[in-house]
C-alpha cells in the first residue's frame, strides 16, 4: 500500500522539503526488525506544502487580483522564484519559496475532496473550489468537513425535497458534497454513538452561514419531523422571528445576522424531533440607535411600516421611515419584489424610496416579511393582544428616538430638559409603552444617583 504523496515523491525525491533526500538520509533511523519478512510496507511521506525550486515547472504563483496565477518557474534564486504567468499577459512575479505551490497535472479535473488532489495547497484547493463552483457546485469536501461557496442565486433542484430524501442514511462521500451529507452524518453518528453532535457553521459576513444553518434545520425536521409536524413548525417558523429583530442590511449582506445563535434540536428516544432551543448572544444592540451610511437598522422597523395595514399605522402613528432619527441616519429604502411592493402605502415611502425605487433581494421583502412575521408569532402560540403589544414597542422605540434634550440655562446645576418639540413623540411613546406621560418625562430628564456600597 502506498499512499499518494508518496507516488508524488518517488518520481522526484528532490521534491521532499528542506531535508532533501541526503540530508533525510544523514537522519535516517535503521528500524531492526525481527521475525517475519517484510510482505507489505505503508509509506508515509510528508509532503512540503510549497514548490521547491524546479525549473520550467508549473505552478500557482500568489497574485494581488486572482489570488494565485498559474505559471512557469523560469528562474531559481536563494530568496525568491520568478514565475511566467501562463497566460502571457503578465509580467513575471517574484515570490518567496513559500508563497509559490505546485499546479495539479489536470486543471480542469475537480475532485468532490480537496484531500483526493495529488498536490494538498491553497492554490489547488482554491482552484479545485474554483473549477466546481463556475459548474455550480458550490459544495467541496475536505474530509468531513464542507466547504461552501455563496452562489448568490437559487441553484435548481439543489435543496428540493427529492435531494433532501436522496441523502438520508447515505455515508459521506457516496453523493456529490452537500450541506445535506453532513446534516445526515450528524443524525446518524448521534444515533449510533449515543451522543449529542454540533454542527459548527463558520464564515465571514455573507458567506452563507445562516442559510447552511437553515438547510440543516430544514433537512433534520424534514426527515424525522413527527407525524404530528406541530415542533418542527415552530423550530422552524422560529427563524422569520429572529431574523425580523436580529438581522439587517449591512453593505455586504443584505440579510446580516447581527448576533450568534445556537439552535439545538432534540430527538426523542425514537429518534424523532422533540424539540428545539435556540439561544442567540452578543446581539449588535448599537444598531437600534445609529447605522452606516448605506447600511439600514434591524428589519423588524421597516417591515412593521411598509406591511402594517393602515389602522395599525395610524394608532402607532408611524409615518416613512425618514421621518424617524434611528432610521434616517441609514438608508431608508424598503425591499420589495414587483408584486409585493403595489401594496405598500405611497406615504410610508421615504423620499429616498420613492426616488431610487424599492431594494430588491429574494430574501429580504419588507412587506411580505410582515405577514410571514405575524403568522410564524400566532402559530408559536403567541396571543393576539400580545403580537399587539410587541409592535406597540416597536414603534414606540421609533418614536423615542425622535426626542431631544436641550440645555436646561434656568438650573444652576446643570443638565437638561427635554426639547418642547419633542413633546408630541413623547406623548406618543408614553401612550404606546402604557406610561404615564409625566412619569416618562420625569424619567428621562432625571438622574438616580447610588452611593457605592462601603464597608466601614
Ligand atoms: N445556499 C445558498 N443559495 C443561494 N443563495 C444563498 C445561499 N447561501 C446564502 N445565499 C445568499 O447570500 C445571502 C447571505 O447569506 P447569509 O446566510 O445571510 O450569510 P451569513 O449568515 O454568513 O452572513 C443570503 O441572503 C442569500 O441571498
Ligand atoms: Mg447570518
Amino acid at each position: 500500500m502506498q499512499i499518494n504523496y508518496a507516488k508524488a515523491a518517488k518520481r522526484d525525491p528532490k521534491r521532499v522539503s528542506g531535508n532533501s533526500s541526503s540530508s533525510r538520509q544523514k537522519h535516517r533511523i535503521p528500524l531492526s526488525h525481527v521475525g517475519s519478512p517484510i510482505v507489505y510496507r505503508v509509506h508515509i511521506v510528508e509532503m512540503p506544502s510549497n514548490a521547491i525550486g524546479e525549473f520550467g515547472r508549473v505552478v500557482w504563483a500568489p497574485d494581488e487580483k486572482e489570488g494565485f496565477v498559474l505559471g512557469r518557474i523560469v528562474d531559481l534564486g536563494v530568496e525568491d522564484l520568478s514565475v511566467e504567468p501562463l497566460n502571457g499577459g503578465g509580467a513575471v512575479i517574484k515570490a518567496k519559496h513559500d508563497s509559490v505551490f505546485w499546479a495539479e497535472e489536470d486543471l480542469h479535473k475537480d475532485v468532490d475532496d480537496n484531500c483526493a488532489l495529488m498536490f494538498l495547497n491553497e492554490g489547488t484547493l482554491l482552484n479545485n473550489c474554483r473549477v466546481r463552483y463556475a459548474r455550480q457546485q458550490i459544495y467541496t469536501y475536505v474530509a468531513n468537513i464542507l466547504i461552501s461557496i455563496n452562489p448568490y442565486e437559487n441553484i435548481p433542484d439543489l435543496y428540493s425535497l427529492k435531494t433532501i430524501k436522496s441523502y438520508q442514511g447515505k455515508s459521506l462521500g457516496i453523493l456529490p458534497p452537500h450541506i445535506f451529507a453532513i446534516a445526515d452524518k450528524a443524525y446518524r453518528d448521534m444515533r449510533r454513538l449515543r451522543e449529542s453532535q454540533s454542527v459548527i457553521v463558520s464564515g465571514e459576513s455573507g458567506a452563507g452561514k445562516t442559510e447552511s444553518q437553515k438547510c440543516i434545520l430544514r433537512y433534520l425536521c424534514e426527515n424525522w419531523g413527527t407525524s404530528a409536524g406541530n415542533i418542527e413548525k415552530s423550530i422552524l417558523e422560529a427563524n422569520p422571528i429572529l431574523e425580523a429583530f436580529g438581522n439587517a442590511k449591512t453593505l455586504r449582506n443584505n440579510n446580516s445576522s447581527r448576533f450568534g445563535k445556537f439552535v439545538e434540536i432534540h430527538f426523542g428516544a425514537n429518534h424523532t424531533v422533540a424539540g428545539g432551543f435556540v439561544s442567540h448572544y452578543l446581539l449588535e444592540k448599537s444598531r437600534i440607535c445609529f447605522q452606516q451610511a448605506g447600511e439600514r437598522n434591524y428589519h423588524v422597523f421597516y417591515q412593521l411600516i411598509a406591511g402594517a395595514d393602515e389602522a395599525t399605522r395610524k394608532r402607532l402613528k408611524l409615518t416613512s421611515p425618514d421621518q424617524f432619527q434611528y432610521l434616517s441616519i441609514g438608508c431608508t429604502q424598503f425591499f420589495g419584489s414587483h408584486s409585493s411592493r403595489k401594496n405598500v402605502a405611497q406615504s410610508a415611502a421615504s423620499p429616498e424610496c420613492r426616488s431610487k425605487g424599492f431594494l430588491e433581494d429574494s430574501m429580504v421583502d419588507d412587506f411580505s416579511d410582515f405577514q410571514r412575521l405575524s403568522k410564524a408569532l400566532k402559530d408559536i402560540g403567541i396571543p393576539h393582544a400580545l403580537v399587539s403589544l410587541i409592535f406597540d414597542t416597536i414603534a414606540a422605540l421609533l418614536h423615542l428616538g425622535n426626542i431631544r434634550f436641550v440645555e436646561n440655562t434656568e438650573d444652576s446645576r446643570g443638565g437638561c430638559v427635554l426639547d418642547p418639540k419633542a413633546a408630541g413623540s413623547v406623548s406618543v411613546a408614553a401612550q404606546l409603552l402604557g406610561l404615564d406621560d409625566y412619569e416618562l418625562r420625569h424619567g428621562l430628564v432625571s438622574r438616580m444617583m447610588q452611593p457605592t456600597k462601603v464597608s466601614l
